[in-house]
């Protein structure tokens, strides 16, 4: 295994995102919960999400993402090698929802499993994937971020059911010839950190071999908060200085969409102006490891970010586990 001697790197040649038609605002959750519009507003920037309706699964979102993205990439479902989908809401316990998705869009000549890495999901997908193109084992992979956080709620908890929608992007990564220069396109580099002390501070209050339930998110949001911010922005700093960079020199950041107070004091400390920055909270919310590839499909249809630029992700989620990449449309 020769590694990252072959001068290969992985380029994104596809990108899709698919939202639930389903739109819930603030002021219909206000029918459900003690909460309301300016709370949610103001401590967190959502104005509304979007819920799966009830005979979706979550490879129905991830197909439907992964489909756009084959199209614009040009490629068949059986030009993939690798499938990878971050979900924490898998159809099943097993198979694994990567699986299903194989099957769903015709891909009998890859192999396919699951990230388990909650909201920082995408992120792990992708430095998976690019382990993989890197080592020339896989030319073409298929990386999504499918999340239902709807289904694992609870309705009644104020302090979790306004945060949270459904959704799914996906990326697909080609490996190609490459100096591995910082003006080239693809994955530059990533970064993945996990510490679990801190388990227990985002979590299900279910499993299969605890409860035998699947759980509901249980979240103590001022620990979360504040660790979010510090660790982003470590993970960034660390990042552009590895790599000969600041943040003058990338073109746009796109986070991982939990809360826009998180997004700005993070983009704050790395001296980020507003223009740089995509924020889909408000309209999406935090659809977990979806957020990144839905904000980033969005960015590029609406044509903000283009064909070349840098552009800096980051994502923190349960485990706790967070990251960062730096990559080059
Ligand atoms: O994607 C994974 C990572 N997750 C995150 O990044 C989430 C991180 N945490 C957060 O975004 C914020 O902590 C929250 C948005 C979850 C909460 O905001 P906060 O400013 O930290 O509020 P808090 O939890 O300190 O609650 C303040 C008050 C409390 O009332 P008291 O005890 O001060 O009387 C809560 O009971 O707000 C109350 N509250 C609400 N009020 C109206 C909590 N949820 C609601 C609500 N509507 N939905």
């Amino acid at each position: 295994m020769t590694n990252k001697s072959q001068n290969i790197r992985s380029v994104i040649i596809g990108y899709g995102g698919y939202l639930p038609e389903r739109i819930v605002t603030n002021e219909e959750l206000t029918t459900m919960v003690d909460t309301s519009h300016d709370w949610i507003v103001e401590r967190t920037g959502i104005h509304q999400r979007h819920f799966a309706a009830d005979d979706q699964v979550t490879s129905d979102l991830a197909v439907n993402a992964a489909k756009i993205a084959l199209e614009n990439a040009g490629i068949k479902a059986e030009d993939l090698d690798l499938i990878i989908v971050g979900t924490a809401t898998p159809d099943k316990t097993f198979p694994s929802t990567a699986t299903r998705v194989q099957e769903k869009i015709g891909n009998t000549t890859g192999f396919a499993f699951d990230v388990a890495a909650v909201c920082a999901g995408f992120l792990v997908a992708v430095s998976v994937a690019d382990q993989f193109i890197q080592s020339g084992q896989v030319k073409n992979a298929l990386v999504i971020g499918a999340e239902m956080p709807s289904r694992i709620i609870d309705m009644n908890d104020r302090r979790t059911c306004v945060l949270f929608g459904d959704g799914a992007g996906a990326w697909i990564l080609q490996g190609q010839k490459s100096e591995r220069t910082p003006e080239e396109r693809g994955v530059i580099d990533t970064k993945i950190y996990s510490d679990g002390r801190f388990c227990d501070i985002l979590h299900t209050d279910g499993g299969p071999s605890s409860t035998g339930k699947v759980g509901q998110i249980q979240m103590e949001g001022r620990e979360v908060f504040r660790h979010a911010v510090e660790k982003l922005a470590d993970a960034a700093e660390n990042i552009l200085k590895k790599n000969g960079l600041t943040s003058a020199d990338i073109d746009w950041f796109i986070p991982h969409q939990a809360n826009s107070r998180i997004i700005e004091a993070v983009a704050k400390r790395l001296a980020f102006p507003q223009e740089k920055i995509i924020q889909t909270v408000y309209k999406h919310a935090n659809t977990s490891a979806a957020s990144i590839p839905l904000a980033f499909y969005e960015a590029v249809t609406e044509g903000r970010v283009k064909k070349g630029d840098l552009i800096l992700h980051e994502a923190i989620g349960g485990g706790l586990v967070w990251g960062s990449a730096l990559v080059r449309f």
